[in-house]
């Protein structure tokens, strides 16, 4: 039914359209990004948590969006997915997705930009402090007994003064930088494609040579996505010219560093001690050396596990959904394919 309106423009009437979604729910997600869609007439969602590439083949199809965290959307998954029109990203990576199908089917993909770098950041300090104050170590023994005789064998030490390199300054690295310099650290930046005056802006030291600011870093924090550029970026040879009491923390990606050469340099103390909290293979595989290697502090991928951090994130995720369809999604969360 149209209304003609004096002055001439034809207004449609009658009940509004409802346009009703709906979105996949892959491996389950915090119940504050769920009760967005609890009270939404336009959605209905459906919980999926058997992740197996028969499953999802078998349930994908029918939905017009999901939500992904760590399972494998492969191109023979989406092949089959004809109505999917975004995939929103329970965190910032997105190596566990086929890139090219999405670009070649106009499907979307979005991240949660904003939640994570806090939690990140706090976890890349938690296994630094956790090293240099020897926790676990401490800890250990006093429960044995040893109150002080072992004391003079464990070394500790100050993050006052130190260097550290923070090796991509994204969001994560320029969320860790304002908290290496309450513990008054020198911070040195590298990342090529970040200019000198925002690094400064932060307090940061811009470096252009790795291998440069390897040689004098205390500390090195990884940042950057897993690409063919960073896969093995720190081997054998790059830590042999590091310093001896350097610690290195990856919290990015598994892959970055070669994890056997890591192993093979911790042993013969080339540096001093590592904290990895992402795996070339995730979960870590238990033939991985470095499970036995007590110069290593590990962790499960769980650097965004906060209480916050997952609320937000569960949160980020559906809302990044919701403002897909409404056509008000913010630029920085949808990834340039
Ligand atoms: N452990 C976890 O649970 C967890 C959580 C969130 C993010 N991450 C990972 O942390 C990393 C950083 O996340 P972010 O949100 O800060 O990403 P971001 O995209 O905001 O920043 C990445 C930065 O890396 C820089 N970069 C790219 N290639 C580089 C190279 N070759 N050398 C140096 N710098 C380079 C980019 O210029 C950019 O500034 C990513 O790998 C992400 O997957 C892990």
């Amino acid at each position: 039914m149209v209304f003609n309106h004096p002055i001439g423009v034809r207004i449609p009437v009658g009940p509004p359209i409802i346009i009703m979604y709906k979105i996949a729910i892959i491996e389950g997600i915090h119940q504050d990004g769920i009760k967005l869609l609890k009270n939404n007439s336009n959605y209905k969602y459906e919980i999926i948590e058997d992740t197996s590439e028969k499953n999802l083949i078998n349930k994908l199809p029918d939905f017009d969006a999901c939500t992904l965290k760590i399972s494998k959307l492969s191109s023979k998954v989406l092949t089959h997915c004809k109505k999917l029109k975004a995939i929103s990203r329970h965190g910032v990576g997105y190596d566990n997705v086929d890139l090219k199908y999405l670009k070649e089917n106009n499907i979307s993909l979005l991240i949660t930009a904003t939640a994570n770098a806090v939690s990140v950041a706090e976890h890349v300090l938690a296994m630094i402090l956790s090293i240099t104050k020897s926790v676990n170590k401490y800890d250990n023994e006093v429960r044995l007994g040893n109150f002080k005789s072992n004391s003079d064998q464990i070394i500790t030490c100050e993050l006052y003064n130190k260097e550290i390199m923070i090796a991509g300054f994204g969001r994560i690295g320029k969320a860790l930088i304002k908290r290496c310099k309450s513990f008054e650290m020198k911070v040195n930046i590298y990342d090529p494609y970040v200019d000198e005056k925002t690094i400064k802006s932060f307090g940061g030291n811009k470096i252009d040579s790795f291998e440069e600011g390897l040689k004098t870093s205390d500390f090195l924090s990884l940042h950057m996505p897993l690409t063919t550029e960073t896969k093995n970026l720190i081997n054998y040879s790059r830590l042999k010219i590091m310093k001896k009491n350097a610690v290195i923390i990856n919290t990015a990606r598994g892959g970055i560093i070669n994890e056997v050469e890591l192993d093979k340099a911790l042993n013969e103390g080339l540096i001093f001690g590592a904290g990895l909290d992402v795996f070339e293979k995730e979960p870590i595989e238990k033939t991985n050396p470095l499970l036995k290697n007590t110069r290593v502090i590990l962790s499960p991928h769980s650097a965004t596990f906060t209480n916050e951090c997952t609320s937000r994130m569960g949160i980020e995720t559906i809302k990044n959904i919701i403002d897909f369809f409404d056509k008000k999604i913010d630029k920085s969360m949808i990834i340039k394919l």
